[in-house]
């Protein structure tokens, strides 16, 4: 008899080199490969028990009943790999500072690939949850692992997934969110990328720099070039968001409070401290440093963000299972 319950955490990611489109919408699969740092702070729990007396889905949020056709739709994805045919109760937890506008599906479908497989009795390998994670959300697939992590772009189901990047680097790096205040998301990621793809003039662009940037900003890490990581990292965020400016209908993610945020961040590295930023589909501007240069760049923010709005972040560990 299979163990019906497992629960597990993830954490979300930031994106260095941008996933911005898809070339199969059905299986997820990216234009390009992307970068991305998993993070210490914001996480997820996800608990999924499968009963056989259920006739569908249940899923709770933060304690809330959530109808998700998304979730409904992955769950459907896992019962067909499994060959585990049970709908389950799934109880998610965002461990996402409130109104902080950074809950991320990444850490979502990677919470909820591990917690569904186990409770299936279903002992899956990273890769193999890296695989399932990009069924619910592309950014997902990075989740699975800790610290850096590389999305190889791949051309079906078995070929793309993650993997963690082993880097030497001494930079000690700490990522700061600066939550600015925001309406509910315009447009979703899923529905950005789409248009973007079909009427960006600047999409061919797009993928063959984000692949050079990819290489690029590996060989940063490989030679412990902190200066060259940022700029790759700033120049390519810059980059998808062109893209939205330039698409039909044009959009962007930009508040009057993210344009500032960039300012005082190329403001600071005029004065030599070495900071840069990224932006995701979303107002927050997220900065990179090192911890050495950590309090100069949060009291400068401070002039102009209040202090609860700064959340400093680390390095963060891949997907585990926790004890019920
Ligand atoms: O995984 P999605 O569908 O939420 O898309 C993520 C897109 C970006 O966050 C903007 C970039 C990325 O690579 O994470």
């Amino acid at each position: 008899m299979a163990d019906l319950q497992a629960t597990a955490r993830a954490h979300t990611n930031i994106a260095l080199i941008k996933y911005w489109g898809k070339k199969d919408k059905n299986l997820i699969l990216p234009m390009n490969g992307s970068i991305s740092l998993t993070l210490d702070k914001f996480y997820t729990d996800t608990t999924v028990e499968y009963s056989p007396s259920l006739k569908k889905d249940h899923f709770f949020l933060n304690g809330q009943n959530k109808n998700d056709q998304k979730l409904a739709k992955f769950m459907d994805i896992v019962r067909q790999k499994t060959g585990f045919n049970s709908y389950a109760s799934i109880n998610s937890i965002n461990h996402v500072p409130t109104a902080a506008g950074l809950a991320s599906s990444a850490s979502a479908y990677a919470a909820l690939s591990l917690a569904a497989t186990t409770a299936a009795n279903k002992h899956y390998t990273k890769t193999e949850l890296s695989r399932l994670a990009r069924r619910g959300s592309g950014s997902a697939t990075r989740s699975i692992f800790g610290g850096f992590v590389e999305w190889i772009e791949g051309q079906d189901d078995e070929s793309s997934y993650a993997k963690p990047l082993r880097v030497n680097t001494d930079w000690d790096i700490r990522m700061i969110a600066i939550v600015v205040d925001s309406k509910p998301k315009k447009v979703s990621s899923r529905s950005g990328m789409q248009t973007v793809v079909a009427t960006s003039p600047f999409y061919k662009g797009w993928v063959s720099t984000a692949n050079k940037d990819l290489n690029d900003i590996k060989e940063a890490l490989s030679k412990n070039d902190f200066q060259s990581f940022g700029q790759i990292a700033e120049n390519n965020s810059l980059k998808m968001h062109a893209l939205n400016l330039s698409a039909t209908p044009h959009f962007n993610y930009f508040e009057p409070e993210s344009l500032i945020a960039m300012r005082v961040v190329e403001n600071l590295r005029e004065k030599k401290v070495n900071c840069y930023y990224t932006m995701d589909a979303g107002p927050n501007v997220k900065v990179i440093c090192k911890n050495n240069d950590l309090n100069v760049i949060l009291d400068e923010l401070c002039h102009y963000f209040p202090s609860d709005h700064l959340l400093v972040a680390a390095p963060g560990p891949g997907v585990k299972l926790l004890d019920n």
